[in-house]
């Protein structure tokens, strides 16, 4: 795969890119578009030879007798986090944002409290808030660079009104892939508090070398029946749109809830979207994935080297994910200024940090999962854009 080949990706109907126009001010005619978690490459062959043959045969019914779904499934949680999994425990949702709008559908009442550890993926939030929930906000704490959990400071926040709890492990953004420490934290909490646990674990394959992410279900039984765990090829292999997550809940109860709305909602599977999924979740998809994880691993370095370098700013080190996480405070600006400067001097769209809550306000989100040299021209007009201040 050459991942250094540009895909014009403009009047494609893509968000990320006919859209920053729309969201960020800047121009698709010479911007670089770094928001929205979609990357800018081809998926494997075995992804797209699959699309192919969809195509090909070109009838386009209801999708029915998913056994090799569920097998690729359990074959990969088995084969890359030694997680077994039954796989009549497995749902199939339209993306992890509907798998979490179920959820809190499901295990919550209008009224009740949802918590996140912010800051954390703006749109959970989104989600808590347009059902009528109310989102609690436990800030983690940003130790030079590295955020980290604070069960104190929480435990004193939670009133008895929160009854579920939205990890995202690994953690977007920041991309903290959490410890086992920190994971055994988290259920000894939504335990002391009767929190079910929605593991948001979409990112789980775009960890790099070093780290290694533990599946919340691995991390302690006693939690299995406030346990609802989520993953999904989308961000992994690029197939984001295709909208597919896979729902695995190993409690029965939890299950036939889950279940039960499901049905209530008329969800069933989308054939393109689990046929792509089926073909990622192999051994040839693996082999693409690794080599994608060196070229993001590469991306990272030239990114964070070339944004450490501008005085006032710092780029959080990455150990998940191809979501960079720059704090601007140093800068002493005005966040309004910073913005003017990345998007109007540097022609850049990236995400405003204050949307993914308590914590975010200072930061900008930039999507390095793109060409190289498009890399290296964001790290130039960056430079350029902020120059006054070296
Ligand atoms: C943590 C997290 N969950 C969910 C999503 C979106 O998932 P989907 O497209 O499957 O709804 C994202 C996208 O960036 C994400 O970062």
């Amino acid at each position: 795969m050459n991942f250094d080949e540009i895909i014009e990706r403009r009047g494609t109907h893509s968000a990320k890119w006919d859209m920053m126009d729309t969201f960020y001010g800047v121009s698709p005619k010479d911007g670089i578009s770094m928001w929205v978690a979609d990357m800018d490459f081809h998926p494997p062959k075995c992804v797209q030879s699959t699309i192919d043959s969809f195509a090909q045969h070109g009838v386009y019914g209801y999708y029915g007798d998913d056994a090799a779904y569920r097998d690729a499934i359990c074959w990969w949680m088995q084969e890359r986090h030694g997680w077994s999994i039954d796989k009549d425990h497995i749902y199939s949702t339209h993306g992890l944002v509907n798998g979490t709008a179920i959820c809190i559908d499901t295990y919550t009442k209008p009224g009740d409290g949802v918590v996140l550890m912010t800051p954390v993926y703006y749109v959970f939030s989104k989600v808590i808030e347009s059902a009528g929930r109310k989102v609690v906000e436990c800030e983690l704490v940003n130790n030079n660079g590295r955020y980290e959990m604070d069960f104190d400071t929480w435990d004193m926040q939670m009133t008895g009104n929160e009854k579920l709890l939205i990890l995202c492990s690994p953690h977007n953004p920041g991309g903290r892939v959490w410890t086992r420490k920190e994971l055994q934290g988290v259920a000894d909490f939504a335990k002391r508090h009767d929190l079910k646990i929605v593991s948001d674990e979409i990112h789980h394959d775009l960890v790099y070398p070093g780290h290694n992410h533990i599946p919340m279900s691995l991390v302690d039984g006693s939690i299995n029946d406030r346990l609802v765990m989520m993953t999904a090829t989308s961000k992994s292999f690029n197939i984001a749109g295709l909208h597919t997550g896979n729902v695995i809940i190993e409690d029965e109860k939890l299950r036939a809830q889950f279940e039960q709305r499901m049905s209530g909602l008329g969800i069933s599977p989308n054939s393109l979207g689990v046929f792509a999924a089926t073909a990622a979740y192999s051994p040839d998809g693996a082999v693409w994935l690794g080599e994608l994880l060196s070229y993001l691993g590469e991306n990272r370095r030239l990114f964070d080297e070339g944004i450490n370098a501008i005085p006032g700013l710092s780029s959080m080190a990455l150990e998940s994910t191809y979501l960079a996480w720059v704090d601007f405070s140093g800068t002493g600006m005005d966040m309004g200024e910073v913005d003017n400067r990345v998007a109007k001097t540097a022609r850049i769209a990236a995400n405003k940090g204050g949307v993914f809550g308590k914590g975010g306000e200072n930061f900008r989100r930039f999507n390095i999962g793109t060409q190289r040299s498009r890399i290296v021209e964001a790290i130039e007009r960056l430079q350029s854009a902020f120059s006054d201040i070296q």
